[in-house]
């Protein structure tokens, strides 16, 4: 089916015959919101006619294994973030693997300490781990959700290396405070952006402050190729180191293959192996997504900013019951979701107030993990605690999240108000 003329008229034949069909399937109103009996969901889809039409080419072309378009999408996500390199993995996990093992051996060395904040994503942390690193585990501000500068600088110890980052829920780290104290102890910086798509601090975009940035495209994110993730960086050492390890480590990623090739002439140049590595490559499938879902992230972020600011601003006075979270204005947060912590001198808990959301069909769920340290799987790592983690405890007793996305309308912040206020009214 590759390549020819003739397959690419067939295939363009498809896709006109297709695309109005798709269009009006995508154009069908049959979930209109009904208050009381829809569900205000965690997260809508957000891709359309453009990826599916572009993803029905890629399968049509037989060209479906990481290709042009990823190329492509690569191409426009180092536009959109302004970096020199992007590589895009299956998984935002994947990225933040690579991310740690393109600092392995140069960087972090086994028993080297990589410093990670106490409320993250399992996978923030785990491959610090598969590296043969020790987390350290640091408290976040819990008005923030990020990590606590101060905390973060007492926990540094003459074994810390690296520190990963977490832009949690779209609210980028204090970056002035952090990047000063890395300078000042020669502190290597991950950015794991997975929940960041679109925040910035100081105009500029996370992920491009440290040595390495992550992201994850998966379903519920800001946008999506249904699974899939980015590595990003402006070093040349790390970029090759990412390429190799994504694909098998073999050569065929290496930009200077001839002194390998020329010391190992009894082997096949195309399976030659040079470093450790994985498969953790995507499909152009994704790529395909990525190409049209990157134009939209703009307009994207801007309607979950216009959602948070409108909910804050109506449920503003119940602020001696919640704490809201509010933006630093260095900050330009892309508001993964929607978070409350509900205040420990509320006349009522977290759990029960979770409860009244669910039972009116306000879907919603914890911070991330809550305090990782509590997570049964820390047991079996190797691993230290610095300090008493009371903001991540705060999170993981007083806190949640519901949906906030690009198809949250006034209509639905209408409910979500409406509700908060009634059970809120009910308890005081
Ligand atoms: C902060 C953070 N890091 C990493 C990940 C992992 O991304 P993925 O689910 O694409 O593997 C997530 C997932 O949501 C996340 O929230």
């Amino acid at each position: 089916m590759r390549g020819g003329e003739e397959t690419r008229v067939t295939s363009e034949k498809a896709i006109d015959a297709i695309r109005p069909l798709v269009e009006e399937h995508f154009e069908r109103k049959d979930d209109d919101f009904v208050p009381g009996e829809s569900t205000i969901q965690l997260s809508r889809p957000t891709f359309g006619p453009d990826e599916v039409t572009e993803a029905v080419e890629s399968l049509l072309s037989t060209f479906v294994t990481m290709g042009e378009k990823v190329d492509q999408f690569e191409e426009k996500w180092s536009d959109y973030v302004d970096t020199r390199y992007s590589h895009m993995v299956n998984s935002g996990s994947s990225a933040n693997l690579l991310a740690l093992k393109a600092l392995q051996g140069d960087v972090i060395e086994p028993g080297d300490e990589v410093i990670v904040p106490a409320v993250a994503w399992s996978t923030s942390l785990f491959p610090i781990v598969d590296i043969g690193a020790a987390p350290v585990l640091v408290d976040i501000d819990p008005e923030t959700y990020t990590i606590d500068p101060e905390a973060f600088e007492n926990a540094i110890s003459d074994r810390t290396e690296a520190v990963v980052l977490v832009h949690l829920l779209g609210n980028p780290c204090d970056l002035d405070s952090i990047v000063d104290i890395c300078d000042a102890h020669d502190i290597t910086i991950v950015e794991d952006c997975c929940e960041a798509h679109g925040a910035r601090y100081d105009g500029q975009d996370v992920g491009t402050f440290g040595d390495v940035g992550t992201y994850s495209f998966f379903f519920s994110h800001h946008i999506s190729t249904i699974e899939g993730g980015m590595v990003i960086t402006d070093d040349e050492t790390i970029s090759e180191r990412v390429r190799m390890a994504r694909a098998h480590g073999w050569i065929r990623e290496l930009d200077d293959t001839e002194d390998v090739t020329e010391a190992h002439p009894d082997i096949d140049p195309r399976f030659l192996f040079a470093s450790h590595g994985y498969n953790l490559r995507p499909t152009e499938i994704q790529g395909a997504f990525g190409i049209h879902q990157v134009d939209k992230l703009d307009q994207f972020v801007k309607q979950r900013r216009q959602n948070a600011a409108e909910i804050t601003s109506r449920l503003s006075e119940y602020d001696d019951v919640f704490r809201f979270f509010e933006e630093d204005e260095r900050a330009y947060c892309s508001w993964f979701a929607y978070p409350f912590q509900v205040r420990e001198s509320a006349p009522f808990s977290r759990d029960d107030f979770q409860r009244y959301l669910e039972e009116n069909n306000i879907e919603t769920r914890p911070i991330l993990a809550g305090n990782l340290a509590r997570q049964p799987i820390l047991e079996e790592i190797d691993h230290r605690v610095s300090g008493a983690l009371s903001g991540a405890q705060q999170i993981h007793d007083t806190g949640l999240f519901i949906g906030n996305h690009h198809r949250l309308d006034d209509e639905m912040i209408d409910y979500i108000v409406s509700i908060v206020e009634e059970y809120v009214e009910s308890q005081t």
